[in-house]
């Protein structure tokens, strides 16, 4: 298999002064950190503790024959999920499906279902989606680990509503598949009741990890990706990172530099910038990813440590033309992470259809990917030029082999991060709380209390408010 490529040459202070760099010294001043890193995740691996490294590993072939079975039934696949239980499809969906795959005919895509990915309760969003399916043609895979999230429970129950008016309730299981928690929760209690398919979101494994779980390959596997090959690609880069030293290990060499962005350098934002418009939602994966696991008020020995950087998600090259004047000369605040690819599905050559402009001219005769990753050289050498520092991952095609490398890649330099600042990367008390209060004002038994203290606190009429009369 081709491996993605780390360059993270323009991190570095012979690229961007000492101030500025990273030095080779300084790097290794973290090799003592890192290795207690490294041990402390292999022990958590060798006491499964660590569920999530164990998905590109797991038995698929539940949700292949699944996939198989239901194949050229359905017209429409529409998953319900928020969070870590959508991310992840929308990210697979947007890189290895034809970019217009819901306008193709149904030869185009194989006989293959479109894909809509709800992860809102917007009432408007929800029903100009809903008012314009065939529910009679159409999957829902309702996708949530605790089966309670207020916002994929509240459109399930309005596409129930539906599909039981227009398929009755003898035939409402066919149209559902539960991807939930293997024992408990509401959701597996419906399912069992009901004789609905259900896929295990295997325990241990939290939401922003679970994309190489049935939550992420169900929905891939049904819209025809291949999802085998794609953990082929997660598996080559768990071998890499578990095998390599940490001086040629692209997670750890990738948490080193971002921890001393932030911690040494002040640099608390990181910035995703792939340069591939099929990548664009593998960073809003990441800033899911990267926000949720590390950004905590409290370490592993209770201290207040406020940790995390902020991600932000850019593309190239559009944001070139929209963010990039303040990354070169705004606050020095930033580390960049650039993705490129090295081959594209189509190589575009420009014509010369005004010979006689000289303006245009140099472009004339040049592949349209070439220009791409000009742009990405030009763009992260002229943030170097002005000592902001980046590193630049290429992947070889955008497959499913590069996404599997890189998505694990992502996943494990997280849990890095999270060793290195001691804190719990697998937790998330701050989504819990406003999942909470959701339930207190929404009226939920057992938060009343909850509820009295919200509307003390934060009336219906807020005090300071300004409006035109
Ligand atoms: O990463 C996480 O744990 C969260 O983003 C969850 O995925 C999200 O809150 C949805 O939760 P659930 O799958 O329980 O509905």
């Amino acid at each position: 298999m081709e491996s993605l490529v780390l360059d993270y040459t323009l991190a570095m202070d012979d690229a961007l002064g000492e101030k500025q760099g990273v030095s080779r010294y300084i790097l290794e001043a973290l090799r003592i950190p890192l290795q207690d890193a490294r041990d402390h995740l292999l022990a958590r691996r060798r006491e499964g503790t660590l569920a999530w490294t164990e998905l590109p590993r797991k038995d698929v072939r539940g949700v292949l024959e699944y996939a198989e079975r239901v194949q050229g039934r359905f017209e429409n696949l529409v998953v319900l999920g928020i969070g870590g239980s959508a991310l992840g499809t929308t990210a697979l969906a947007t890189a290895l499906l034809h970019p217009y795959h819901n306008l193709l005919p149904a030869s185009g895509r194989a006989q293959r279902p479109r894909l809509f990915v709800l992860d809102n309760v917007d009432p408007d969003q929800t029903q100009d989606l809903f008012s314009h399916l065939d529910v009679r043609k159409t999957l829902v895979n309702v996708v949530s680990k605790s089966g309670t999230t207020a916002e994929t429970m509240a459109a399930y129950l309005i596409m129930r509503d539906l599909l039981e008016d227009q398929v009755g309730r003898g035939r409402l299981a066919e149209h559902l598949v539960f991807t939930t928690d293997p024992e408990g929760g509401v959701l597996r209690k419906i399912g069992r009741a009901e004789g609905i398919q259900m896929f295990d979101i295997p325990a241990g494994v939290g939401g922003r990890f679970s994309v190489l779980s049935p939550v992420g390959l169900l929905p891939a596997a049904l819209v025809g990706i291949d999802v085998e090959r794609l953990l082929a690609g997660a598996r080559f880069m768990d071998e890499w990172i578990t095998e390599t030293d940490l001086v040629y290990n692209p997670a750890y060499v990738y948490a080193a530099l971002q921890f001393l962005e932030h911690t040494r350098y002040h640099r608390d934002i990181a910035v995703m910038m792939p340069y591939s418009a099929r990548l664009r939602d593998v960073a809003d994966w990441f800033r899911q990813l990267w926000a949720e696991s590390l950004g905590k008020a409290v370490d592993r020995r209770g201290r207040t440590v406020h940790a995390g950087t902020t991600p932000v998600k850019a593309l190239g090259a559009t944001d070139q033309h929209s963010q990039v004047q303040l990354y070169a000369e705004g606050p020095d605040d930033k580390f960049f992470t650039f993705i490129k690819v090295g081959e594209f599905g189509y190589d575009l050559t420009i014509p010369d259809a005004h010979p006689g402009a000289e303006e245009l001219s140099y472009l004339a005769g040049q592949s349209m990917g070439g220009l791409l990753n000009a742009e990405q050289r030009a763009t992260a050498w002229a943030l170097a030029r002005r000592g902001r520092p980046s590193v630049t991952i290429e992947l070889p095609r955008v497959d499913e082999a590069g996404l599997g490398q890189l998505l694990y890649l992502f996943e494990a330099a997280t849990a890095v991060m999270g060793e290195l600042y001691d804190i719990d990367a697998f937790d998330q008390p701050g989504v819990e709380l406003g999942k909470q209060a959701t339930y207190a004002l929404m009226g939920r038994p057992g938060f009343e209390e909850l509820a009295t203290e919200i509307r003390a606190e934060v009336p219906e009429r807020t005090p300071y408010r300004i409006e035109r009369k």
